[in-house]
């Protein structure tokens, strides 16, 4: 069994996906929202399929009002990643949850949580960026303002633009525009792409917006050339194996293509995406990851290796992580 407790690095979490359902009733005891309706009788999310899944993700992220709300939750949810020794993390915040995309409310959101990031990094020695992300079913409208946002704010600690949302709305090439101005200000990108979409979202994320990262991904598996391209293209890969059985894009770890993926050569990493609302942490995830596919402590360290060389922060602090990520 390898040991679970070294230090891991994780390239995709949500910011408001990652909020524990204690802190989302909280927030709504405080302000007298009644959100009921999106628990079950344990308390934990409840929601019956990925439709109903993003809409209790919203009504649940509909009580994060103030910066003060996104400061609390970011040194919450870096508390809990470093519980897991997650040293390294990139995670999606969204500029449509945080001021509905306006740029002055917008700075005021980040400011917000890079000061509760800081003190995360001092108080339990986990590094947090952040990678702006527009949502995809909102529209190519707000995904332009929610790039502006990025655009007006790349640097430091905005490292990235991606793109989250339901996949399957609109085509990626609507998109484009709003990862050009992205990319023309310096951020480095990805988008979620082959989690529902199938492998021609995949095609779509490589050719109309040049992502060198794919949320997911994993379906590029049903297309060989495909698994080419990506592979010649040196993209990588931010599968997060049990959101994907859990929202039953796969009916089990043991028929996810993680372990095909890799063995074709793709760049894996390993992340959990929501992790509250799947029922996971970054440990279980490598537990069932040990348990059904035999990875050992050199697996472990081969994945979050590529993560690390593939993270969107600067050369200086991946090189202090790797000296971290190398101690034993
Ligand atoms: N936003 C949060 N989690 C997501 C997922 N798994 N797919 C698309 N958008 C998301
Ligand atoms: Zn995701």
């Amino acid at each position: 069994m390898p040991d679970l407790n070294k230090p891991k690095i994780e390239l995709h979490l949500h910011l408001e996906g990652a909020a524990p359902p204690s802190f989302i009733r909280q927030l709504a005891h405080e302000q007298k929202a009644d959100i009921s309706g999106i628990f079950d009788a344990d308390g934990g999310y409840d929601y019956r399929d990925f439709t109903h899944f993003l809409s209790v993700y919203e009504t649940a992220t509909s009580v994060l009002r103030t910066p003060m709300d996104f400061h609390r939750l970011t040194l919450a949810v870096l508390e809990q990643s470093a519980e897991q020794n997650v040293i390294y993390t990139e995670a999606f915040l969204s500029p449509d949850f945080c001021g509905k995309s306006d740029l002055s409310a917008w700075r005021d959101y980040l400011a917000a949580i890079e000061e509760a990031a800081a003190i995360a990094e001092q108080k339990f020695g986990i590094v947090m960026r952040g990678i702006a992300t527009a949502i995809r079913h909102f529209g190519a409208e707000k995904a332009k303002k929610a790039a502006l946002c990025a655009a007006e704010t790349q640097g430091g600690f905005i490292t990235g633009f991606g793109m989250a949302g339901a996949e399957t709305v609109g085509k990626k090439a609507d998109y484009a525009y709003s990862f050009d101005m992205a990319r023309e200000a310096g951020l480095r990108l990805t988008s979620h792409a082959g989690e529902w979409g199938g492998a021609e979202s995949v095609r779509q994320a490589l050719f109309d917006l040049n992502v060198e990262r794919l949320g997911h991904g994993v379906q590029v598996i049903d297309d060989d050339a495909l698994v080419d391209e990506v592979i010649a293209r040196e993209v990588t890969l931010e599968v997060c194996p049990g959101s994907n059985v859990v929202l039953g894009v796969y009916p089990s770890l043991r028929e996810h293509p993680i372990e095909q993926l890799r063995a074709r050569g793709v760049k894996v990493t390993v992340s959990t995406d929501d992790p509250p609302f799947f029922k996971t942490t970054l440990r279980q995830e490598y537990a069932a990851l040990a348990d059904v596919f035999g990875w050992q402590d050199d697996d472990f360290l081969e994945i979050n290796q590529i993560a690390l060389s593939n993270a969107f922060c600067d050369e200086e602090t991946k090189a202090s992580l790797q000296k971290r990520l190398t101690q034993t």
